[in-house]
């Protein structure tokens, strides 16, 4: 057995089973798989064309333990969609259907003793795609490593119980239009680490990206962002330079189903702070697969702060529901989990 610390240590991402998937892509002889074997460094040209070029790409989606003993994936077609999109976008060789399914089932049954046991736990797993030909000329790879690599996971936020406090980026973008912003590109997490890293230092948890022109209100973090008013809950569309995340149309079909009003539209950060000065903001939360759903407390910026009101009544309803399906609690209607 692995040694791993108790659930409410396991944090995210910092401990790694010891098995790793590989698939390797030419032009010549497409994809071939490595198949599952021990976790190891990777061995790359100096000159691979992600070090410098930047084509790297990564899902993440989690496995549950199940009620029933056993696991299952949360959505694993949804995210290599996903990823079949960005590597389109990156001009990469997206690894096919069949060569992602056998990976990730392959590898978690080869890991399951990684599994932890207790609620609010997961494996969390990490498909990679990066250009891994060697050469300097700017143009895209055409040899490509595919790989996964598991993570036992806890709870993202520590602070979850009271949500977490925003911070509202006005200086720095997340994503442009036109640019990578519907992608899970690396470059995108490159360039949000300094706004991150300034919130925090300010006592936030992420921030909250704007449009280009700083008024519409995009996402949060690595999550999807909705507000619940009176009569609708709304989440910004997809507008190109938004991420869709798998947790987001989930909640959006849960909502929808339980007769919630939701609205995909542009929300300006102005409506967001008019409607909680009217009292009409009811709730706000994120999501995302390592946050699930994930309370907003307050929001703040250089010219405002607002907190927001702790109700939180359809964040928490939304994350029972969506855990009590993630672990095979409840019947599974959507065919949202695949069985290992
Ligand atoms: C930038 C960004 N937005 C949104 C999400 C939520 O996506 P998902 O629900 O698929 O995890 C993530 C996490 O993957 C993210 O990194």
């Amino acid at each position: 057995m692995p040694q791993l610390p108790p659930a409410h240590e396991l944090g995210f991402g910092k401990y790694f089973a010891d098995q790793i998937f590989m698939a390797r892509y030419t032009r010549q002889g497409g994809w071939v798989s490595e198949g599952v074997l021990p976790y190891q460094a990777l061995k790359l040209d100096p000159a691979a064309c992600v070090l410098h070029y930047g084509q790297a790409l990564f899902e993440g989606l989690k496995a549950f333990r199940q009620k029933d003993g056993g696991f299952a994936i949360f959505r694993p077609e949804f995210n290599w969609k996903r990823m079949c999109d960005g590597a389109d976008r990156l001009c990469m060789e997206a690894p096919p259907r069949e060569l992602w399914m056998t990976g990730l089932v392959d590898l978690i049954n080869r890991c399951v003793k990684w599994f932890p046991e207790e609620r609010g736990t997961a494996i969390y797993i990490r498909p990679t795609l990066i250009g891994t030909e060697a050469f300097l000329g700017v143009r895209p790879s055409n040899e490509f490593l595919f790989f996964v690599i598991l993570s036992p996971v806890g709870n993202y936020y520590s602070e979850d119980s009271g949500g977490v406090k925003i911070w509202v980026e006005k200086e720095y973008l997340r994503a442009a239009p036109g640019g990578l912003g519907a992608t899970k590109a690396a470059a995108n997490y490159a360039g949000s680490l300094k706004a991150a890293q300034r919130a925090k230092k300010k006592g936030y948890a992420q921030v909250l990206w704007l449009d280009h022109s700083r008024t519409a209100i995009e996402e949060v973090g690595t999550m999807n962002v909705f507000f619940r008013c009176k009569n609708e809950v709304v989440t910004p569309e997809l507008d190109g330079s938004i991420l869709e995340g798998g947790t987001r149309a989930a909640v959006i079909e849960l909502l929808r189903e339980a007769g919630h009003r939701v609205t995909e539209r542009k929300l300006l950060i102005r409506e967001v702070i008019e409607a909680q000065q009217k009292g009409e903001l009811l709730e706000a939360f994120g999501t995302g697969t390592a946050a699930v759903i994930t309370s907003i407390a307050e929001l703040a910026s250089d010219d405002f702060k607002i907190q927001l009101p702790r109700e939180r009544k359809v964040t928490f309803q939304l994350f029972d529901q969506l855990s009590a399906i993630q672990r095979g609690e409840v019947r599974d209607s959507r065919g949202w989990m695949v069985r290992i």
